[in-house]
């Protein structure tokens, strides 16, 4: 693998302030192996509860941001915003934003490149529906994507790749460990011929799309498996632990 295993907790459109205060809790209290980069996304408006009630082990990631600096932009959150309440991260391109939202890879492309200058770092989400999947244009629908990400960020020291498959988002269908190495393979040897050998080695790629406590270990093992995006199994404290301390 590339670097540090990063594990990140994708709390989506999820929880109450009541839920979301039991698994600070639950989080606060679990134990997570040392080496490891962990970081939870919480829904914008439950940000600054987890920031001022988790602890710094944790760090904290958005599921969101505008495409610049903030303004008359109804309804939008800045990254100005997300860094004055704490947040290191933001996850860009997740497939619920392309293809429920309808963000594209140009949008998308210049958030990644904005929150980067404000010194935030991307997870930056690619992937292929089922049915392009099945018609064999898994390699070049990641490849577009990524190739959006490429051509509009001008360093990826604070980029994480999460390859999610559509197909096994919220499916309970999960990619074989064989699967997922031969897409984040595909994505290396991209990243070589297109970016640069060292951007290749070092960017962290990882894996989501159903991953839970009894699936995350055998995925772990994979070689250029560096780490996961949780969804689901990440609103649960113990379960997440486990998925962060499936780090080999
Ligand atoms: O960002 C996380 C992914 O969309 C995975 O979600 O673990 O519920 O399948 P899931």
């Amino acid at each position: 693998g590339s670097g540090k295993f990063f594990v990140g907790g994708n709390w989506k459109c999820n929880g109450t302030k009541e839920s979301i205060g039991k698994l600070v809790s639950d989080l606060n209290s679990v134990k997570l192996e040392p080496d490891v980069d962990v970081v939870v996304a919480p829904p914008f408006i439950y940000i600054d509860q987890v920031k001022n009630s988790l602890t710094d082990r944790i760090e904290i990631s958005a599921q969101n941001s505008w495409i610049g600096k903030g303004g008359a932009f109804t309804g939008e959150i800045s990254v100005e915003q997300l860094k004055d309440i704490g947040c290191k991260w933001v996850i860009l391109g997740h497939s619920e934003r392309r293809h429920v939202i309808g963000e594209d890879d140009q949008f998308i492309g210049k958030k990644a490149a904005y929150t980067l200058s404000q010194g935030l770092g991307v997870i930056a989400c690619i992937g292929e529906l089922l049915k392009e999947r099945e018609e064999g244009k898994t390699f070049d629908v990641c490849f577009q994507q990524l190739k959006a990400f490429a051509d509009a960020v001008p360093s990826w020291d604070n980029v994480v790749i999460a390859y999610e498959p559509v197909w096994a988002i919220g499916t309970g269908k999960v990619a074989s460990p064989q699967q997922a190495q031969e897409v984040h393979v595909a994505v290396r040897d991209w990243l070589k011929k297109n970016v640069s050998a060292e951007v290749a080695s070092k960017t962290r790629i990882i894996y989501g799309g159903s991953v839970n406590g009894g699936n995350c270990a055998e995925l772990a093992k994979e070689e250029d498996i560096d780490g996961f995006l949780v969804g689901g199994a990440s609103l649960k404290g113990p379960e997440f632990a486990t998925i962060v301390n499936s780090v080999t």
